[in-house]
């Protein structure tokens, strides 16, 4: 689908995006980079960004990849000098690393619920902290009357709790707070938008395959609650807001974009039933409270 917004928005922006050699950030990658930006992606793994960054380039895109890993602080210094090295300059860093896989609590070992902690929460904290001297108002190549912008990729799962995702929802509950905490101060003292982005299911990618497996899913065609599945664009462009001028007033907030699907209940009564039976039992407590004492009403 074509881009909402005018191409020219992120013009002279240079944007790292972790994990952005593949699924939602990739796509991320790609509308920010159609609409100006200069792109630096961050992975562990080599041929992700060799492709991912020739995807980009031929689109016209300034891109490159560098390697790395969110868990270790070298890697995250490395990375984002190695991006101002090339471009000059860090406007915008998307911290979209993330880990994840199906454990119930008994079977997920302290160590593998401090592995997703490591790369969710921990890594988004050590990006941010190493990138402010670059993002703040006045870095490197910086406008001097105005800071740069941060975008975490959370979820909705810690929102009430979520089967077998004990460690992603501590991890994501982290990383709101983390974007809570660093808009406060760093938009106070740094000019710094910090926001989230919580996802839904998303069509194709390794969150999908990751918690609604196939293997599952298609054993189980009419037992599964039909969940409707959004598209990367439709977090791309819920990023492109939040980054540029539109979200100008925009700080510290966890956009939801998952089609209102958190919301979902179970409907226990339809809706004919609720016809039914409505007025009855509102006649029926009328009758039971008749008597009573105002007191009890
Ligand atoms: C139980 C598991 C496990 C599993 C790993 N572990 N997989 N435990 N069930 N399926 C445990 C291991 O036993 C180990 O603990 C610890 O976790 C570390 O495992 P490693 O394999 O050594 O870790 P590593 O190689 O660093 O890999 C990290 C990873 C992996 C998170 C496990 O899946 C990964 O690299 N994922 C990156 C890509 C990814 O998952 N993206 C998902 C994005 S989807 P012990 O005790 O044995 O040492 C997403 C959606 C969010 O984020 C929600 C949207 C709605």
């Amino acid at each position: 689908m074509e881009s909402v917004f005018k191409p020219d928005i992120l013009n002279g922006k240079t944007a790292l995006i972790t994990g952005g050699g593949s699924g939602i950030c990739f796509e991320i990658s790609t509308q920010f980079g159609k609409h100006g930006a200069a792109i630096a992606i961050m992975g562990r793994r080599r041929h992700v960004l060799d492709a991912a960054v020739d995807a980009l380039r031929s689109q016209g895109i300034r891109a490159i990849g560098i390697e790395g890993d969110v868990r270790k602080q070298e890697d995250a210094v490395r990375v984002i000098e190695g991006t101002v090295k090339h471009f000059g300059r860090l406007d915008i860093l998307v911290n979209g690393a993330a880990g994840n896989f199906l454990a119930s609590p008994e079977d997920l070992s302290p160590n593998g619920f401090r592995t997703v902690l490591d790369i969710d929460s921990v890594g988004t904290y050590t990006m941010c902290h190493e990138a402010l001297k670059y993002l703040k108002k006045g870095g490197l190549g910086k406008d001097p009357s105005s800071g740069g912008l941060i975008l975490n990729i959370s979820a909705t799962l810690h929102y009430r709790a979520a089967w077998y995702q004990i460690h992603v929802s501590a991890a994501k509950a982290a990383v709101d707070s983390i974007t809570r905490s660093l808009a406060l101060e760093w938009g106070s003292d740094f000019d710094i938008r910090v926001n989230g982005i919580a996802p839904g299911l998303i069509e194709g990618t390794l969150g999908q395959q990751k918690l609604l497996p196939k293997e599952i899913t298609e054993t189980r065609k009419g037992l599964m609650p039909s969940v409707r599945l959004g598209e990367k664009w439709d977090i791309a462009m819920a990023a492109l807001y939040l980054v540029s001028d539109a979200g100008k007033f925009v700080n510290g907030t966890t956009l939801i974009v998952d089609g209102g699907h958190w919301l979902s209940q179970p409907q226990y009564i339809s809706k004919e039933e609720v016809k039914k039976i409505s007025k009855i039992v509102e006649k029926k407590s009328r009758e039971l409270t008749v008597g009573l004492p105002t007191s009890k009403l």
